[in-house]
């Protein structure tokens, strides 16, 4: 069994990889990655010399070296996780969105007809569904809810997610979609909200929240969510969507609250600054499709796996001190500089 894991180099996809190499060690993982700025060989230093493992820096826009690539590995199963992930650079700048979100995974898909390739997976997001009010607490994303994007972001994962259906349809491609809440957990890109806080609190540095604060989102540990896509890859159906959820719906100021008071922190370094634009309020999953078909449930708590996870970060201090040594400076001062 090969399997071609894209992204691998990121948060996500290095997870998947530690996962699949623990649970089918006798699997072959090809990572394909084009290491833009949230890619990092470090991050895959402990199974890059090991058999069974092979990297290949690629663009997945660049449709003769993945289709080359596919020549000579003849994956069983490819699963995409490459793209540019986050919201906040989407607004600053949505074309290369569009390039990797979309045309990317139209590359990757063609490759899985011309090479007759098994299972196609492709890694979505609950932000596809839009966003639901903070005063309806009863109101889940199933995978009926329609698609209603706010950020170039969700856009682009949207318009790729209607591609691999039309893929499925059309041509028959046995194609998977797993759309997931909030992931937290090692690896994590300091541009994000968790490690954001983790890394400014321990240089005792503000800790910038958009708005009030009261933004809701439904956090994950990575790992379960590795599983989650374990599990679609073997027992789910073709042509079918899954949502992933971890039922741990926080507001962002309780997450930031509980990072300061876990590092031993003052509040007083929680700052509130300019609102994101069309942020999204609320993001809540309803994970029933996934548990009762393939019989999935979140399995790390939040007290549990944020513990775990500031854990990583103080143990790992070498992996995000070099990253934010470099560009993450100009990206941190344009981003916060005058907010
Ligand atoms: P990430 O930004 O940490 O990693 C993305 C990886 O893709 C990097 O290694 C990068 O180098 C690589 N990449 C980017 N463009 C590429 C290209 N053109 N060709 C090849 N490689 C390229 O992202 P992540 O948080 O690990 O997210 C992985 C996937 O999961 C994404 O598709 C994202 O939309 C989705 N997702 C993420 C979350 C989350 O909470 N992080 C939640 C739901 C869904
Ligand atoms: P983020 O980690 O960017 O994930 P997403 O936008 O995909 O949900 O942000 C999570 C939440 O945290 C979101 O509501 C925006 C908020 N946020 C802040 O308040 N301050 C920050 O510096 C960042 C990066 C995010």
């Amino acid at each position: 069994m090969t399997i071609i894991v894209t992204g691998g180099a990121g948060f996500i996809g290095s997870n998947f990889i530690f996962h699949m190499r623990n649970a089918h060690p006798e699997y072959r993982i090809v990572c394909l990655d084009k290491l833009t700025y949230a890619g990092n060989l470090s991050t895959l230093a402990e199974v890059m010399d090991k058999p069974g493992f092979r990297f290949v820096k690629a663009d997945i826009c660049d449709r003769e070296s993945v289709f080359a690539l596919f020549a000579e590995e003849r994956p069983d199963m490819v699963v995409n996780f490459a793209a540019e992930s986050h919201v906040d650079r989407s607004i600053e700048d949505p074309g290369i969105f569009l390039k990797t979100n979309i045309l990317g995974t139209q590359v990757l898909m063609d490759a899985c007809r011309e090479y007759g390739v098994a299972r196609y997976h492709q890694v979505s997001t609950d932000e596809v569904y839009g966003d639901l009010p903070l005063d309806r607490p009863d109101l889940l994303f199933t995978e009926e809810t329609p698609i209603r994007t706010s950020s170039p972001y969700s856009a682009s994962k949207a318009s790729a997610d209607l591609l691999v259906m039309a893929y499925h349809r059309t041509f028959g491609l046995p194609a998977t979609i797993s759309r997931c809440s909030n992931n937290y957990g090692p690896f994590h890109f300091p541009e994000k909200l968790i490690p954001l806080m983790i890394i400014n609190a321990l240089a005792d540095k503000p800790l910038p929240v958009y708005g009030q604060g009261l933004n809701v989102r439904d956090w994950l540990y990575v790992e379960d969510h590795c599983r989650a896509i374990d599990l679609i890859l073997h027992k789910g159906r073709p042509g079918e969507v899954y949502n992933i959820g971890g039922n741990n719906e926080k507001r962002n100021i309780d997450i930031v609250k509980t990072i300061v008071r876990e590092l031993g922190k003052p509040e007083s370094l929680i700052t509130f600054v300019a609102d994101r634009k069309g942020h999204d309020l609320r993001y809540a999953i309803d994970a029933t499709k996934i548990g009762t078909e393939l019989g999935w449930q979140p399995e790390t708590g939040f007290d549990e796996g944020i513990r775990k996870t500031i854990r990583w970060y103080l143990d790992h201090e070498d992996w995000w001190r070099t990253i934010i040594s470099g560009e993450y400076q100009n990206y941190y001062a344009k981003m916060y500089g005058n907010r």
